[in-house]
């Protein structure tokens, strides 16, 4: 693995890293409204990033010497409504698309091939994230003020189902 690539690679570590710590905050956020689907859905979400950064890890380590750690940032933690969590949910993860996509493009600049296929699973992924978040922005915004709506959305968030413990990273 070139050093460009290996360098890029890090910093997509803290970009996931960096996802699951918001991610988290939110979940705190979400049971300081007294939301705890929302907060589930936002906790499953967090491991879910840990899983993502745990992929790039274990890439690494297949191919270069090691990984690299940086600072993680603070990350927000207070937005005006459930709705702008979930509405800033989604700018992040449209911010984490275009890392893969540069990603992608720095891979096929250095002739990187294996790489690139590994970054196939994350630019499939990417889909889906963006699809998730903006399913619950419209179903918050049909909703409007109908406080027992929010309960009724509250409820099915809580219905998502836990991630398995990171075997599925340690396999790729
Ligand atoms: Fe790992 Fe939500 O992007």
């Amino acid at each position: 693995m070139n050093q460009t690539v290996l360098d890029a690679f890090n910093e997509q570590i803290n970009e996931e890293l960096y996802s699951a710590y918001l991610y988290l905050a939110m979940s705190s956020y979400f049971h300081s409204f007294n939301l705890p689907g929302a907060a589930h859905w936002m906790f499953v979400q967090y491991k879910e990033e840990l899983q993502h950064a745990e992929k790039f890890i274990h890439f690494i380590l297949e191919r270069g010497p090691a990984y690299k750690l940086k600072e993680i940032k603070e990350p927000t933690n207070h937005w005006p409504s459930p709705l702008d969590a979930f509405k800033a949910a989604l700018t992040h993860e449209k911010h984490i698309t275009q890392c893969i996509n540069n990603l992608v493009e720095l891979t096929l600049r250095e002739k990187d091939f294996s790489s690139m296929q590994f970054l196939q699973w994350f630019v499939d992924e990417q889909v889906e994230e963006e699809a998730n978040a903006s399913k619950i922005i419209d179903d918050i915004e049909r909703i409007g003020n109908d406080s027992k709506g929010l309960y009724f959305i509250d409820k099915e968030l809580g219905n998502r189902p836990n991630m398995e413990p990171s075997s599925e990273a340690e396999a790729n």
